[in-house]
C-alpha cells in the first residue's frame, strides 16, 4: 500500500527482484510460451535502454513529439517491406489484439451492414473479442483434421453480403500450420470481402525460415486479397512487450482504423490506436531490437529455430504415447497424448523438472495437448528439453491419467456460477487443489508446489494443475470462460 514516506530506489529494487522470484524465468528456454529469447542478452539490453530513452515520450500527439514519428514510420517500413508490400501503410500498436481490434474495426466501418468476422476455429481469441467489443458476430468455420488448416470449402460456403471480414491466419497458434492464404483471400476478393491474415506470431518469423531453407506458402500482402495483416514485434521480433504493426493494403484502409473526436471542449483527439496517451517505450525497445539484430541477426535466429523445430518434432515422434498435431510450419509445436499418456500430467512432471510446458484445452475435435513455442534460445537446449519430455511422458504413464472428481465437472457445469459468491468458488476451487489465495493463473503455474526440479517425478502426493486442466478440458467452452472470469475476480478480490 501507500506509504507515508518515500521509499528508497534500491529498496523497491530490491522487492521487485524478491517479488519476481516466484515468477516463471523469463530467460534461459525452460519457459516455452509467453516470452522469446534471442540467447543474445546484449540485445535485449539494447533494448532495454532504447525503451527506458523513449518511456515518457507521449504517443498522443505526434506534432508534440516527432521522434516517435520518425521510429514508427521506420519501425513499420520494415515490417513492410519484410510484409511484401514496401511502403504499406500501417499502425503500430501495442500488441497482438490492438492491431486486430483495429483491423476488424477498420473492416467493419468500410463495408457498413456487414457484421460478420468468418474465422477458423483455430483463430486466436482477440478476434472473438474484437467482434465482443465492436457490436458484431463470429462464424467460425472447421479445420481439416489432420493438416489443422482452415477448410476452403467451409470458407466459401460462408462468406456472403453480411460478412465484414475473412480471417487466416499465418500460423495459427494452436498447431503453429499457416491456413490456406491464397484460396481464402481470393474466395474473399472475388465477393468483395476483406481479408485479414493474422500473422502476428509468424509476420517476423516466416519470411527468415524460409530464407533459411523451409518451405513456407505465400501467406503476405503480396497475395491478391490479402488487405490486411498483423505481425507482433513483441513474438519473433524479439521486441520488449507493447510491440506490434499492422498493416493494410491501402490507406485509405487505415483511415478506417483510425479515430478522432471534436465532440468535447478540450484537446482535439486523433488516435490511430485503441489507446490514446501511451507511452513510446515499446516503440523505442522494438526500433533499437531491430537495428540491433539486423537482417542477418534475424536470419541467423531463423536457421537456428528452424533446425530446433525440426529437432524437436523429430526427437517427439519417437517418444512413446506423444505425437505431433499436424505438420507445424513455423515455430510452434503442439504434442498431443495418448490413453497411457495425460498430457496434463506431462505437464506437470516437466514442472517439477523445472521446465513449464504449456497446456492446451481439447476445443473443437482436436486434442488436448501441449505447446511449445521455439526460439533463438531453444536450440542451445533441445536435447535437455527432448530429455524432459521423455521423463516426464514417462512420469506420466506411471502415474496415469488425473483424477477429475468423480461428478464434478457435470456439478460444475449444473451451477450458475453468477449466483456463487466468491468463498463458494474459492471452495470448489480448493477442491481441486487450487489455492486462490496463491497468486498464479490457471494452466500456467503451480500454486503452492514445491521448487521445480526439487521433487522425484511421479510422486502423486504433489499438487498441481492436471486435475484442473482435466476438469476445465472436460466442460464446454462457456462454462471454461465463467470459470476463469470468477477465478480472476476472486484472485484480485
Ligand atoms: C496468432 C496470434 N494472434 C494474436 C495473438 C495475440 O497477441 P497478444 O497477446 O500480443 O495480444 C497471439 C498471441 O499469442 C497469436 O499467437
Amino acid at each position: 500500500m501507500l506509504p507515508d514516506h518515500g521509499r528508497p530506489v534500491t529498496e523497491l529494487l530490491a522487492e521487485l527482484t524478491a517479488l519476481k522470484e516466484a515468477d516463471l524465468p523469463v530467460r534461459g528456454g525452460k519457459v516455452t510460451a509467453y516470452v522469446y529469447d534471442t540467447g543474445l542478452p546484449e540485445v535485449h539490453e539494447a533494448a532495454q535502454r532504447a525503451y527506458a530513452e523513449m518511456l515518457e515520450v507521449n504517443m498522443l500527439d505526434p506534432t508534440a513529439f516527432p521522434s516517435m514519428v520518425a521510429l514508427e514510420r521506420q519501425v513499420v517500413g520494415a515490417v513492410a517491406e519484410l510484409l511484401g508490400r514496401p511502403g504499406a501503410p500501417g499502425i503500430f500498436t501495442s500488441g497482438g489484439t490492438e492491431s486486430i481490434m483495429l483491423a476488424v474495426k477498420a473492416a467493419r466501418d468500410a463495408r457498413p451492414g456487414a457484421t460478420r468476422v468468418v474465422l477458423p476455429v483455430t483463430a486466436h481469441p482477440a478476434f472473438h473479442k474484437a467482434a465482443h467489443y465492436l457490436g458484431m458476430e463470429v462464424v467460425p468455420v472447421p479445420v481439416d483434421p489432420v493438416t489443422y488448416r482452415a477448410s476452403v470449402p467451409a470458407f466459401e460456403a460462408a462468406l456472403d453480403d453480411r460478412t465484414a471480414l475473412a480471417v487466416v491466419s499465418a500460423p495459427s497458434y494452436p498447431q503453429g500450420v499457416v491456413d490456406p492464404v491464397e484460396e481464402v483471400a481470393a474466395l474473399a476478393a472475388a465477393r468483395g470481402v476483406p481479408c485479414h491474415v493474422d500473422a502476428c506470431v509468424g509476420g517476423w518469423l516466416l519470411p527468415w525460415l524460409r530464407e533459411a531453407g523451409a518451405a513456407i506458402p505465400p501467406f503476405d500482402l503480396s497475395v491478391p486479397g490479402v488487405t490486411s495483416i498483423s505481425c507482433d514485434l513483441h513474438k519473433f521480433g524479439y521486441a520488449p512487450k507493447g510491440a506490434s504493426v499492422l498493416l493494410f493494403r491501402d490507406a485509405e484502409l487505415r483511415r478506417r482504423a483510425y479515430f478522432a473526436s471534436a465532440a468535447w471542449p478540450g484537446y482535439t483527439i486523433i488516435n490511430a490506436t485503441v489507446q490514446s496517451s501511451r507511452s513510446a517505450g515499446p516503440l523505442g525497445g522494438a526500433w533499437a531490437t531491430l537495428q540491433a539484430l539486423g537482417r542477418e541477426g534475424y536470419l541467423e535466429l531463423g536457421r537456428r529455430t528452424l533446425e530446433a523445430t525440426r529437432r524437436l518434432a523429430e526427437g517427439v515422434a519417437k517418444i512413446p504415447g506423444l505425437r505431433v498435431l499436424g505438420e507445424p510450419e513455423a515455430a510452434l509445436v503442439a504434442i498431443a497424448g495418448s490413453p497411457e499418456v495425460d498430457v496434463f500430467v506431462l505437464a506437470d512432471e516437466a514442472r517439477r523438472l523445472g521446465w513449464f510446458l504449456q497446456p492446451q484445452l481439447s476445443y473443437a475435435g482436436i486434442p488436448a495437448n501441449i505447446h511449445i513455442t521455439v526460439t533463438g534460445v531453444t536450440l542451445a537446449g533441445v536435447d535437455a528439453m527432448l530429455e524432459v519430455i521423455a521423463e516426464a511422458a514417462d512420469a506420466a504413464r506411471r502415474r496415469g491419467p488425473a483424477d477429475v472428481p468423480e461428478g464434478l465437472p457435470e456439478l460444475i457445469a449444473s451451477l450458475d456460477l453468477d449466483a456463487l459468491d466468491d468463498a463458494t468458488f474459492a471452495e470448489l476451487a480448493a477442491s481441486v487443489g487450487i489455492d486462490l489465495t496463491a497468486t498464479a493463473e490457471p494452466g500456467t503455474a503451480e500454486p503452492g508446489t514445491a521448487e521445480p526440479g526439487t521433487a522425484e517425478p511421479g510422486t502423486p502426493a504433489e499438487p498441481g494443475m492436471a486435475v484442473v486442466n482435466a476438469v476445465l478440458d472436460a466442460l464446454p467452452a462457456a462454462t471454461r470462460e465463467a470459470i476463469l472470469v470468477r477465478f480472476l475476480s476472486v484472485l484480485y478480490s
